[in-house]
């Protein structure tokens, strides 16, 4: 529905059987009763409002993740939903009769109000309950939404049916189709095997693009626009395409987590950490009718090493808007590190205790920054293995990695970046117009279960 300033959804949150496999049906927890949820698309600058309700058993939050929200809409995870009839003290396992808890929870659901005043970018939607979010995003609470504007919209990119949001996540799957999942309470967090286990967070065995296992697209001989999210859990990936086009460069890069960069980059191979985005072009007129294009995944081998394919069908006369991919896309105004009025250090690190952010667990009573809004800031993350580092409220930019330039996969505008074992990754952010309490954490979702989050508050 819409109206003269808003576009309004409503979500239906629900358990449903899904048919990934051949045999045999997946429960699942749903937004609206598929995976991934129905994409949303929005216009830049344009509100849009989510109403989410809540039928599944557990309390939920939502979160948008990319979106520049208040506080009241983010989804932090002290905003549960409580299912109907659901206990409160649900809403913040762990927190009961500790710290008092930051969160407003509500019963039933909850409208989500996006002021989407940010570019064009490829946002998604998952869960973010405190403690559980992996076992939540891991069971099918996961959704793009799209933000348009008219400075995308201008430039001749690939459009409509060439334009995939491709959502890429790895499950594994029981005997009796079911997900399968190591843990659906903290018990992970308690068993010091279990938690030795999955030090890294939990993987699968089976890609899933767009919920479909290993899917082959047919495409024409035309510039094609893969809009790739990571959505696994914990999950890291080498893309590239196999066979590489002649003369390689076959992932053009055009825009990031935050939309557009200011000019396409030519990669043979992308590494995307769990939540991050990649926005490239494709060129299946680079192959002879025919081939059959893998997007391959080069940090796995066997069945996780493939991810999808491209059945390149034959030629297909070229439109005018898809003759070049412009060498300028977009302005992307440097934030220079020298003029922070504040640096701050974070090191996340995985002890015998948990996976902490200088030295603590979450706790939303000591929150670790209060930023002033308008202010430019460098945060400097420290790490000792692969934690996705990940902001919510503004994207940020790389400055650095280990004192060096930043790396080929850091450009454009960003809100998760991987700071890789002994790494330390500086970032030049600016918080701006929302106060209010906001997270940042690691987006391996098992080390954010195991509390390696944090609050800032801004003001
Ligand atoms: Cu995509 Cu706080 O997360
Ligand atoms: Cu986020
Ligand atoms: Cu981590």
């Amino acid at each position: 529905r819409t109206d003269a300033t808003t576009d309004h959804y409503e979500i239906t949150q629900r358990t449903a059987d899904l048919h990934i496999l051949d045999d045999a049906a997946t429960p699942a927890w749903t937004y609206g009763g598929t995976f991934p949820g129905p994409t949303l698309v929005s216009r830049s600058g344009r509100r849009t409002v989510v109403v989410h309700r809540n039928r599944l058993p557990r309390p939920v939050a939502v979160h948008l993740h990319g979106g520049h929200t208040p506080h009241d809409s983010d989804g932090h995870p002290g905003d549960a939903i409580l299912p109907p009839g659901g206990d409160p003290m649900d809403a913040m396992p762990g927190m009961a009769g500790g710290t008092a808890t930051p969160g407003r929870p509500v019963t039933g659901e909850r409208a989500y109000a996006y002021p989407l005043d940010q570019r064009a970018a490829t946002l998604w939607y998952h869960d973010h309950r405190m403690g559980f979010t992996g076992a939540s995003v891991w069971l099918g609470l996961a959704g793009f939404h799209l933000v348009h504007d008219d400075e995308e919209d201008a430039l001749p990119l690939p459009k409509g049916d060439r334009d995939l949001p491709l959502m890429i996540a790895d499950r594994s799957f029981a005997a009796d189709g079911a997900f399968r999942y190591p843990a659906l309470d903290r018990t992970l967090r308690r068993v010091p095997g279990v938690t030795a286990r999955y030090t890294d967070g939990v993987r699968g065995d089976v890609i899933l693009v767009n919920g479909t296992p290993w899917p082959v697209h047919p495409v024409p001989r035309l510039r094609h626009r893969l809009r790739l999210l990571n959505a696994s859990n914990a999950r890291a990936y080498r893309l590239a395409l196999d066979p590489p086009p002649p003369g390689g460069g076959g992932l053009v890069q055009i825009g990031g987590d935050g939309g557009l960069l200011a000019a396409p980059a030519a990669h043979d191979a992308i590494d995307v950490a769990p939540a991050e985005r990649f926005d490239v072009v494709v060129d299946f007129a680079r192959y002879r009718p025919g081939t059959r294009v893998r997007l391959v995944n080069r940090l796995a081998t066997g069945p996780a090493g493939q991810v999808m394919a491209f059945d390149v069908a034959g030629t297909a006369a070229r439109p005018a808007e898809d003759a070049t991919v412009p060498a300028r896309l977009s302005d992307v105004p440097r934030h220079d590190p020298a003029r922070a009025a504040v640096t701050r250090s974070f090191l996340f690190q995985n002890t015998p205790d948990g996976w902490h952010i200088n030295g603590r667990g979450y706790d939303p009573a000591r929150p670790l920054a209060r930023p002033r809004l308008g202010d430019l800031e460098v945060w400097r993350l420290v790490s000792d293995a692969h934690h996705p580092v990940h902001l919510h409220l503004d994207h940020f930019q790389v400055v650095s990695r280990n004192g060096r330039a930043p790396g080929p996969y850091d450009g454009g505008w960003k809100d998760t970046v991987d700071v890789r074992p002994a790494e330390a990754v500086e970032i030049a952010v600016r918080f701006t117009r929302y106060a209010g309490r906001f997270v940042f954490h690691c987006h391996n979702l098992e080390h954010e279960d195991m509390a390696m989050m944090a609050d800032f508050i801004t003001s």
